[in-house]
């Protein structure tokens, strides 16, 4: 030690002080490791507990979805008003700069295309471990396809996702897919969620339906949901806000946001319903008037 002379001593204990509360409020994580927690913790807002992500890695199955033409155009103003961007590692290292101060959810599978009959076939690991260390990932998303043709395929990519972020402290976050056939009932998501869940993810993408309050409670971390096929918006919001009440701890939006009339101003309105509990009318006036009258 350079000084060992001449400091103070150690005296102010603060006996009879309980220690300091954590303040840890994310679902079924309280067991993980310290790095793990943190990661996740970054995830969501401090205050509301819940999480708006962007989701942005439609491309890497739909190709040039409507809306996300050009990434490197609608999604730079997006950032500053969500929590997290979930996208393909090639949209990252293309659209966006290595400044960026928000956690990362990287997709790490990949399936196949929209050109085959069915994407529900299932595919494989895409990005591995390594490659999300180095991109400074808060978490991992691997797809599932329960109930379908791909869904030991994608079981064995979740497996591997889990255990390699296990490993590295970096969460997983397992997304229920809906094929072209597949159900899109409350038996589905409860059996769904739940497994994804009890093979090791950290939190569970999903989508919202009638009766998920119960997929909510009977899974053990929590589910951000999907937005789905583009909604007018004031029906996106009340879906978001539905799900909230009932359970969700935030979204995993992309169509519903970035095909809005205004991607932004839809963007701040899904916040306003997620983190500041404003009602699904309110969000929608804020909406119309950030669209009639930009800042
Ligand atoms: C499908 C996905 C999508 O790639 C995407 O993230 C879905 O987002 P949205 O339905 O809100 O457009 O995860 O399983």
């Amino acid at each position: 030690m350079a000084d060992n002379q001449g400091n103070p001593t150690a005296k102010n204990y603060h006996l009879g002080v309980k220690p300091a509360a954590s303040g840890w409020n994310v679902k079924g994580a309280e067991h993980c490791d310290w790095g793990m927690k943190n990661r996740l913790a970054a995830m969501f807002d401090r205050r509301s507990g819940n999480a708006v992500m962007l989701a942005f890695d439609h491309g890497y199955i739909m190709g040039p979805t409507a809306g996300l033409e050009r990434l490197d155009l609608v999604v730079p103003p997006l950032v500053p008003h969500v929590n997290v961007l979930m996208a393909t590692p090639g949209a990252i290292r293309a659209c966006l700069p290595p400044t960026l101060d928000k956690p990362l959810c990287l997709r790490v599978n990949y399936d196949a295309s929209v050109l085959f009959d069915d994407i529900s076939a299932g595919g494989g690991i895409a990005c591995d471990i390594r490659q999300a260390v180095r991109m400074n990932a808060s978490c991992m998303a691997a797809q599932t396809f329960i109930g379908a043709p791909g869904e030991k395929n994608s079981l064995e990519v979740l497996a591997r996702t889990v255990n390699a972020g296990q490993e590295h402290g970096i969460p997983t976050l397992g997304v229920v897919a809906v094929g072209k056939d597949m159900e899109r009932s409350e038996r589905f998501f409860l059996l769904a969620t739940r497994l994804l869940a009890e093979n090791g993810a950290n939190l569970v993408k999903s989508y919202y339906c009638e009766g998920f309050e119960r997929v909510a409670a009977a899974c053990p971390v929590p589910i951000v949901i999907a937005g789905g096929k583009k909604l007018p918006e004031a029906e996106a919001l009340a879906m978001c806000r539905r799900a909230i009440d009932e359970g969700a701890r935030g979204v995993d939006m992309g169509r519903n946001i970035f095909q809005a009339g205004a991607p932004v101003a839809m963007c701040r309105a899904v916040g306003k319903v997620v983190h500041e509990n404003c009602t699904a009318e309110e969000a929608f006036e804020f909406y119309q008037e950030l669209l009639h009258h930009p800042e």
